[in-house]
C-alpha cells in the first residue's frame, strides 16, 4: 500500500503549492515550450499549480494532466477553469497504471513528484512506455539537502532535516534532485541533461522571501 503523501492534501498545502509555483514560474518554465499540436502528459499535476504555466507557455499543445488524488484534481479543474485554460484535459490516474496506449505522448512533464515515490526508477520506466520514440521528458525535483543560510541558522537546518526525515519515513527522498541523472539513465532514458536551478533569496526580493521553497532545484 502506498504511504501517505508527506505534505497532505489540505488547504494549507494547496496554498503552499500555488505560492511555490507562482514564485518559481520563470525559473522552472522559461524553457518549457511545446510545439502546437504536440501531446503532453503532466504526471502528478496535484492542484494544477504548474498546469496553468505549462498551458500558458504552450497554448497550442494538447496537455493531459493526471493525478491519483481526486481531491487535488477537483481543485486543479477549478483553478484551470478560473484561469481560462482550454488546452488541458484532467484525468484521475496512477503513474504506474496509466490508461493510455504505449507511445501516446510526445512529451512528459513531471514536477515535484518523484521525491514522494518509493520507486522513482519504476515510475520513470512506467512513464517512458507512454512516450513516442524520440519523445522527451522534463523532470523537476527539489533537493532539500542543499540549502544554505546567512547568518547560519541551526533552527532552519533542523526544520529542513525534519522534513527530510518525515519524507523518508513516508517512502520518499527529499534530496532526490542530485540523483536525477542516474535515476533517468537507469530508467532507460538517453541524452539526459541536468540543469541545476538555484533559488537565491534576500531582503531585496520580498516576493521570493514569501514564496520560497527554501531549497535548490534540479531539472
Ligand atoms: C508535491 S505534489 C506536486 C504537484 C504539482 N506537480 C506541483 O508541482 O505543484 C505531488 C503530487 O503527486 C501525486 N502523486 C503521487 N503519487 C502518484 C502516482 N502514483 N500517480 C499519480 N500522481 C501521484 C500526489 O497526489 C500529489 O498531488
Amino acid at each position: 500500500m502506498q504511504k501517505p503523501y508527506v505534505h497532505g492534501y489540505n488547504e494549507r498545502e494547496t496554498t503552499r503549492l500555488q505560492d511555490q509555483a507562482a514564485t518559481l514560474v520563470e525559473l522552472l518554465h522559461a524553457d518549457t515550450t511545446y510545439p502546437a499540436g504536440s501531446r503532453v502528459l503532466e504526471a502528478g499535476c496535484g492542484v494544477g499549480a504548474q498546469t496553468i504555466a505549462l498551458s500558458q507557455h504552450s497554448p497550442e499543445a494538447l496537455i493531459t494532466s493526471v493525478d491519483v488524488s481526486a481531491v487535488s484534481l477537483a481543485e486543479a479543474v477549478r483553478r484551470a477553469t478560473a484561469a481560462g485554460v482550454s488546452n488541458v484535459q484532467f484525468e484521475q490516474a496512477d503513474i504506474f497504471a496509466l490508461p493510455y496506449a504505449p507511445g501516446s505522448f510526445d512529451h512528459i512533464f513531471v514536477c515535484f513528484v518523484l521525491e514522494h515515490l518509493p520507486q522513482p526508477v519504476e515510475a520513470l520506466q512506467a512513464l517512458r512506455k507512454h512516450l513516442r520514440p524520440g519523445g522527451t521528458i522534463t523532470v523537476i525535483e527539489g533537493d532539500h539537502g542543499s540549502a544554505y543560510f546567512y547568518p547560519e541558522s541551526e533552527a532552519a537546518h533542523t526544520a529542513i532535516q525534519g522534513l527530510v526525515a518525515l519524507q523518508q519515513q513516508a517512502g520518499g527522498n527529499a534530496m532526490i534532485g542530485r540523483a536525477l541523472y542516474p535515476l533517468l539513465s537507469d530508467a532507460g532514458y538517453h541524452a539526459v541533461c541536468v540543469s541545476p536551478r538555484m533559488v537565491y533569496v534576500d531582503a531585496s526580493r520580498p516576493a521570493l522571501v514569501e514564496g520560497s521553497p527554501g531549497a535548490p532545484l534540479q531539472r
